[in-house]
Formats: C-alpha cells, structure tokens, sequence
C-alpha cells in the first residue's frame, strides 16, 4: 500500500476513506458483503495482468498455463457447490450472465417472463429501462396484493396466457423462498425454458439454507458478490446440452478476455463456501434477519410479506409516516447503510419510495450475531423516529461506531477460519 501512497495519494486516500466508511458503519445493503483476506488477495494478483480470451485449454493467447489452473479450479468447485452440469465462471457480473443465458436460446423479439422490477425483480428479467425489456418482448408477474407472496396459480395464468420462450425467476428484494420446482411445471406447460437467477440468494443455496434450483432449471445465474461472499463478478449453470451455446455467447459474444484475478478470486470464495462453517454462516444470516425483523416490527414496522425467510427483508415505512428517501438519509448520517426500496403496490416514485431493504450478510460476516441485531434494531427505531434531530442522529452514529469498534473487518480470519 505504501508504493501507492507515494505515487498516488488521492487514490490511496480514497482507499483509505472507503476502509473506514466499512469498518466505522453498519452496512446493511442486501446485495453486498465482505470478502476475506485471501479473496481479496487473489483479485489483487498479477492475474489482473493477463489476458486469456477463450476458455482453459483453447485460448488464443499463450502463457495462459496458470490462467487455465485457476479458471478449472474456479469451475470444479462451482460444479462442486452446486451440483450444476456445467459452469462458466467468466461473466464480468450477473448481468452479462443474464445476457448470455438469453442470447444463447432466444431470437431478439422473443418474449420473456420475469418477475416486476417494483415488486422485487431485476432489470435484467426484463424491465423496459435494460437490454432485456428492448431486445425482447416481456411481461412480468408479481407478488399478490394481500399477502406480498408470490401466487403461483396466478403466475401459471399468466404463462399458459402469454407463452413466454423463457421464464425466469429471482429477485432482489424478495424475503420468500421460490418453489423452483414448481416453476419448472409452470415452464413446462408451454416448452418454455427455465432460468434461475439466484444472485441475492446463492450463498444460501451453497450451504442448504435455501432449496436449490438445480435439479429443475436449465439454467441457473448468480453474481459471487452477494451472499456467496466472493468478488464483484458472475457465474452461469447449465445443463450439459446448452453449456457450448452459453460459453459460445459469453465469449466471444458478448465478452472479450476474462478477468482472471476476479476468476482466482472466485475459485477462493468457493473453497471457502465448501467449508463446513460456511454453512453455519449462512444460518446465521437467515437467524439475524429474522432477529432484526421482530425489533422492527415490536416497534411498530411494518414488514413487507409479515417476514422473511432469507437474508433481506423490505420495511414499510408508511406506518411511521416517512419516505424510504428520509429513512435511508437519517440513518446514513446515523452511521447505518441501508438503501430506499419500492414495496409492491408502492405509491411513490423510485427515487422516495414508501421503504427500505435491509440485509444481514456483512453484519454476519463481521461475527454479529441476535444480540447485536437488537442494539441495531433499537439504534434504527431511535434514527427513525428522530430524522429532523441532527443531534440524536449523530448520537446514534456514536452508539454505532463503538459496536462496530467490537468487529473487525476480518473477523472469520481472527476466528481461524
Ligand atoms: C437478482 C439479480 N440478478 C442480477 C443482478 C445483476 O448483477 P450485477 O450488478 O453484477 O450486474 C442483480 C444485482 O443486484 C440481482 O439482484
């Protein structure tokens, strides 16, 4: 660090700044978590040197000998995690993955099925603002308006109605978990192909927290970045019939080189999701989530569903009288990340939004555990119901900052992890 320091001291202090802004607050953003060491270390190696355009053992570049052993181990061990026929482990996120997987089997104009963006889907099933909703026709289902669920008859009217080519399921601000396997007869009742987008909820399904989409997909995605705990980057599954067709899209379709630090440092967070403690992780988050949520609502939250089952949940603020914009504000100055966040049915814009998503994964990461969702849950009901009281506030933000004083950065390596 000290060579960038000399050369370079605004980027190293931005570095720096960003070090401290992740030790000194509670982040609770659903979608990102907190690598380890050797993670971090395998992305910042002389991998970031090398290009390796093709695919280990076809490359059309030399000296890929050591680019080929980490993109197999990357591979294998992804096999492993999951159980999946076949694994790509190049794309740059889990929209490029998304891409491929579509650009493999369907003709631009094809219709796709996926789950609205304002009620927890992402941009890339289809949303008119993203490749996938101009590229191709869709139409999206939702969550039911009574209970906030998924309604699964009501997303097969839809399917047998429209007869999407594709029907894809995840989401980004979804508690629930998804029957894949009924899915796959909702696919199957108009030849429809399956894709599972397991982005947020990866990590779950590595450790069997989550049921797995596996067995009934024929294709599943993911970023690395999220609950899997690994670098910024994604990763196809596939069946065995589509594996050249999906290789074929991400390079040379729709890549160039792959990245191969970020594929070393992925072949390290999937040994480290192979480990048995991973799974105690994972059980964790799910336990805090659900800790954070009953504080919440004993004070008078409202959470979006009744509750959550995986790692984030949706808060609505609307009972408090208050915008997911003022929320996520107050409790930045307080010292806890969190972001704004539509709920179904929301009745203002995206940019204010009736609420919040919460998420355990760093939390977890950094070795809290329920007691300390309780003294988070209590700082943010006491941020919440003070957002005009800069004093309160920076009151909170003191309360924060020594919790956080308590958990390392790195907490699973102290542990021995
Ligand atoms: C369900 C889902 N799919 C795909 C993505 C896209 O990932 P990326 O930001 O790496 O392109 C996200 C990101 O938030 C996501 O939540």
């Amino acid at each position: 660090m000290s060579d960038l320091k000399n050369m370079d001291p605004e980027v190293f202090n931005a570095i720096k700044g960003e070090e401290e802004r992740e030790l000194s607050k509670v982040v609770l953003i659903a979608s990102e978590n907190y690598v380890s060491k050797p993670v971090l270390e395998a992305q910042g190696s002389v991998f970031t040197n090398k290009y390796a355009e093709g695919y280990p053992g076809r490359r059309y570049y030399g000296g890929c000998e050591f680019a080929d052993q980490v993109e197999n181990l990357a591979i294998e061990r992804g096999k492993k995690i999951f159980g999946a026929e076949h694994v790509n482990v190049q794309p740059h996120s889990g929209s490029q993955a998304n891409m491929a997987v579509y650009f493999s089997v369907l003709k631009p104009g094809a219709m796709i099925m996926g789950m609205a963006l304002p009620h927890g889907g992402h941009l890339t099933h289809g949303a008119t603002v993203s490749f996938s909703g101009t590229l191709y026709k869709s139409v999206s289902y939702g969550v039911d308006r009574k209970t906030e669920m998924l309604d699964y008859d009501e997303v097969e009217r839809l399917v047998v109605e429209h007869k999407p080519k594709m029907l894809v399921v995840g989401a980004s601000a979804y508690s629930r978990v998804f029957d894949f396997g009924r899915f796959r007869k909702i696919a199957d009742r108009v030849g429809a192909y399956f894709m599972a987008d397991i982005a947020h909820i990866a990590g779950l399904i590595a450790a069997g927290v989550h049921p797995s989409p596996v067995p009934y997909a024929d294709f599943v995605t993911t970023t690395t970045h999220k609950t899997l705990r690994g670098p910024r980057g994604g990763m196809i599954m596939c069946r065995e019939k589509f594996a050249k067709a999906v290789d074929k899209q991400i390079f040379p379709g729709i890549q160039g080189g792959p990245l191969v630090h970020v594929i070393a440092a992925k072949a390290v967070a999937f040994l480290e999701a192979l480990q048995p403690d991973f799974r105690d992780y994972q059980q964790q988050v799910v336990k805090n989530a659900r800790a954070l949520a009953s504080v919440l609502v004993q004070d008078g939250f409202r959470i979006v569903s009744g509750g959550t089952d995986n790692h984030l949940m949706l808060v609505d603020l609307t009972p408090k009288g208050i915008t997911g914009k003022e929320a996520d504000h107050a409790l930045d100055a307080a010292g806890i990340t969190v972001n704004k966040n539509s709920i179904p049915f929301d009745e203002k814009p995206p940019m204010v939004t009736s609420g919040i998503r919460l998420g355990t994964p760093i939390v977890t990461t950094r070795g809290m555990r329920e007691p300390e969702m309780k003294i988070i849950g209590d700082l943010i009901c006491e941020a919440l119901a003070n957002i005009a009281s800069p004093a309160r506030l920076a009151g909170v933000r003191e309360k924060i900052k020594v919790l956080c004083s308590r958990y390392p950065m790195f907490a699973l390596e102290k542990a021995g992890v």
